[in-house]
């Protein structure tokens, strides 16, 4: 039988190329398209060294219409994992035209092509930033979605609704969003990983660069929330379950086994961990100190919000796996091994 392929847009990037492993090791052909504006080639060649594929890549930028159908024009792929958005929250805050003209047009392109194609199976890479802060944990589901507070969290609700309205209309066309809690760690090859350009934006990158050195002192960004600790809680979910989730969605799609042709889940463990437990736990695993400091609290920051998991594991079959001590593990071997600390 003819292997599945799927494109994966974005598939350098930090979850597209942990996906890209996974979907190969589980038996699909994939094609990787990315514009390389935030990753790095060198992100293709390690997922060929890991998996031993020479996996098409094509640098192509996804809101680049022509360029884009050439792609869909030489590949005979069913489905596509959608991951190619630019992510930052704050950026987003200044540069609002940078990110709905990506994130929107990008998409656009994606299930405009996938119509006119005839390509079925979309999964839309969407964030629990859609919930805003929560009235009651862990959220569902059917929580309700808040007002973003951010162009960027905007993109993700507007590309939720643009994916429900089409598969609406187009119903011989299939689509699942993926709703990611806070994707950590890194392939346990230590191969790839997280690569942020600058200083980094996220938690668990500062505090593998504080313990390599590279910065001076964590922030911790507040102490006084009204949480256990004072410190800010979220659903630390390792990168390389997150990325299985994604071949979940896939297969049942692929084998007709979704019950609606929209829908969505939620992709975390169902736990929540704060701020400072997290850095206490990574200097416990790793037997490496962290600099910190508690700082003011960060604009826009969510108090508090964990996934209930229970439609993925459910329905998807899928579960996260990972230890939190695996996971930080796994994020200070890739620092290591990208600052060559033995
Ligand atoms: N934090 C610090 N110090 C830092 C960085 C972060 O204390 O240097 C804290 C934050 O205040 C927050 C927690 O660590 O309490 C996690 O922060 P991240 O920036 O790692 O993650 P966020 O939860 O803010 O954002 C992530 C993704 C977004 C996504 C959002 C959904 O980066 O893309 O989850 O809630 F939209």
């Amino acid at each position: 039988m003819k292997k599945q392929c799927v494109l994966v847009s974005g598939g350098a990037g930090y979850i597209g190329s942990h996906t890209t492993v996974e979907l190969i090791e589980a038996g699909y052909d994939v094609v990787i398209v990315d514009n390389l504006s935030n990753s790095e080639i060198g992100a293709v060649e390690s997922v060929r060294r890991i998996t031993g594929v020479d996996i098409p890549f094509e640098q192509v930028d996804c809101c680049d219409r022509e360029a884009f159908r050439k792609v869909f024009e030489k590949y005979e792929f069913d489905s596509v994992i959608h991951f190619a958005a630019s992510k930052a929250v704050g950026e987003s805050v200044q540069k609002p035209l940078l990110y709905y003209g990506n994130n929107l047009t990008s998409f656009m392109n994606v299930v405009g092509l996938m119509h006119e194609f005839g390509r079925q199976n979309v999964v839309f890479s969407s964030s629990c930033t859609v919930y805003g802060e929560p009235d009651k944990q862990p959220v569902t589901e059917q929580t309700p979605r808040k007002p973003a507070t951010s162009p960027y969290g905007n993109t993700k609700q507007t590309c939720e609704d643009i994916l429900r309205d089409t598969l609406k209309a187009y119903p011989e066309m299939k689509g699942i969003a993926l709703r990611y809690f806070n994707p950590i760690g890194a392939h346990p090859s230590a191969q790839i990983g997280e690569l942020p350009r600058g200083v980094p934006q996220n938690l668990v990158p500062y505090v593998t660069q504080t313990a390599a050195g590279l910065r001076e002192c964590l922030s911790i960004f507040g102490d006084d929330y009204p949480t256990p600790d004072g410190s800010c809680i979220r659903d630390y979910i390792d990168v390389t379950d997150l990325a299985k989730a994604h071949v979940a969605a896939i297969g049942r799609m692929v084998g007709d086994k979704n019950k609606e042709n929209y829908e969505i889940f939620n992709i975390g463990t169902g736990r929540g961990v704060s701020v400072l437990e997290l850095v206490n736990k990574f200097e416990e695993v790793n037997g490496v100190k962290v600099n910190h400091k508690i700082a003011p609290r960060r604009e826009g920051d969510i108090i508090a919000i964990w996934a209930d998991p229970s439609l993925a594991n459910n329905e998807l079959g899928w579960k996260a796996e990972r230890t939190l001590d695996e996971t930080l593990k796994s994020a200070w071997e890739w620092e290591k091994h990208l600052r060559g600390i033995k």
